[in-house]
């Protein structure tokens, strides 16, 4: 029912700007969420178990980060059919992110370019939220620092937002890829990385014992990282027993939308054109950390063949954002479905 409307409700959402589409939908999302219409009108998904990081998945095709940020809309989107939904990225305080238009559609590209810069009513506010949601499937809480906080105090503020929402996540994400956020991308060098995973791991260990249930990690990096970075950044996740890997964020490249209207905005760039480079980081990835560590595979997924890609490459699990914008709910199921008709190996 759902899925025969969204054509027409895209064509409404796509006229308006990029941004107020963007909370209305959420603020639908909410009201659905709120009053069980979302139930009612979602498309079916199947059932298609897996267990990953120890948790048990109804199916492997999840929300990508972003899109909830502040956690507001969980039992709406969750009666999509997602098989998880990742919420945030959150920071320690509220912070307004960058000054708008900060959301621009290439639909000729099927691509999004933001630069939000983790707009988000803080870690307070998105406790609250998710203690409020129904939903209890899984669920990944995506924090970050806030902007104005020096890179080389980075370190607090994931500490901080890794004690706050440890009670209520099935797995917490450690976002160090959003180019949105100033130097932020330089955790992910060697020795950033390894001082902040290390203490990251450490709080996980004492959060665990206080609270009786150890909450997975998974680090959440960029496409734009060459050969040696991957390589360093697998050594250093296999090092920390980090539970999981989010690949990937959006990228800073502009090849595959050069000469298209808003190419030239800067922030980061998802959807179709960054299809390849996620996967080209996944099947590296896979290759350094053989079964050790999970992958989450992000960045692209337009269709169901695309899921399939995403798992060949070496994903555990999927996750859709810019594909599910511009294809709407149908995109859950069609993954899904794909996904238990291919004949990959899983992971
Ligand atoms: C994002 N993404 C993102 N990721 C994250 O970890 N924290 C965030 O706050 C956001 N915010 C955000 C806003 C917008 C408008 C977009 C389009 C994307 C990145 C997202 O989760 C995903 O990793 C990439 O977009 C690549 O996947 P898709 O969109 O190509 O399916």
């Amino acid at each position: 029912m759902l899925s025969s409307l969204y054509p027409l409700a895209r064509a409404q959402l796509f006229r308006m700007d990029a941004e107020d589409a963007h909370h209305l939908t959420l603020r639908a999302l909410r009201a659905a969420g709120r009053t069980g219409l979302a139930k009612l009108l979602a498309p079916h998904v199947p059932d298609l178990p897996r267990t990953v990081m120890g948790i048990a998945f109804r199916n492997p095709v999840g929300l990508a980060a972003g899109l909830d940020k502040d956690g507001g809309a969980i039992d709406g989107l969750a009666a999509l059919g997602f098989g998880f939904i990742e919420v945030g990225t959150v920071t320690p305080r509220p912070q307004p992110g960058n000054p708008r238009p900060r959301i621009f559609r290439l639909p000729e590209a099927s691509a999004i370019i933001n630069r939000m810069g983790f707009n988000n009513s803080g870690v307070d506010q998105f406790v609250e939220n998710v203690r409020a949601a129904r939903y209890k499937g899984p669920l990944g809480l995506n924090i970050g620092k806030n902007a104005d906080t020096p890179i080389e105090r980075a370190v607090d503020d994931y500490l901080y937002c890794l004690e706050r929402v440890y009670p209520f996540a099935s797995y917490v994400t450690i976002n160090i890829s959003s180019p949105n956020t100033k130097n932020l991308r330089q955790l992910q060098g060697a020795d950033e990385l390894d001082a902040l995973i290390g203490a990251l791991k450490d709080k996980q260990q004492r959060l665990a014992d206080l609270h009786g249930k150890l909450v997975p990690l998974a680090l959440k990096i960029a496409p734009d990282l060459d050969d040696e970075q991957i390589e360093s950044i697998a050594h250093t996740l296999l090092r920390h027993r980090v539970e999981g890997v989010i690949a990937t964020n959006t990228t800073l490249s502009r090849a595959a939308v050069t000469g298209l209207t808003h190419a030239e905005e800067s922030g980061g760039l998802s959807g179709k054109p960054v299809f390849d480079a996620s996967n080209q980081v996944i099947a590296k990835l896979r290759k350094h950390l053989g079964d050790a560590v999970a992958i989450i595979g992000v960045g692209g997924i337009a269709s169901g063949e695309d899921a399939v890609a995403k798992i060949a490459a070496g994903a555990s699990l999927v996750q859709l954002y810019t594909g599910f914008i511009y294809r709407g709910p149908t995109l859950v199921g069609e993954c899904v479905d794909a996904i238990a008709h291919a004949h990959a190996p899983v992971i």
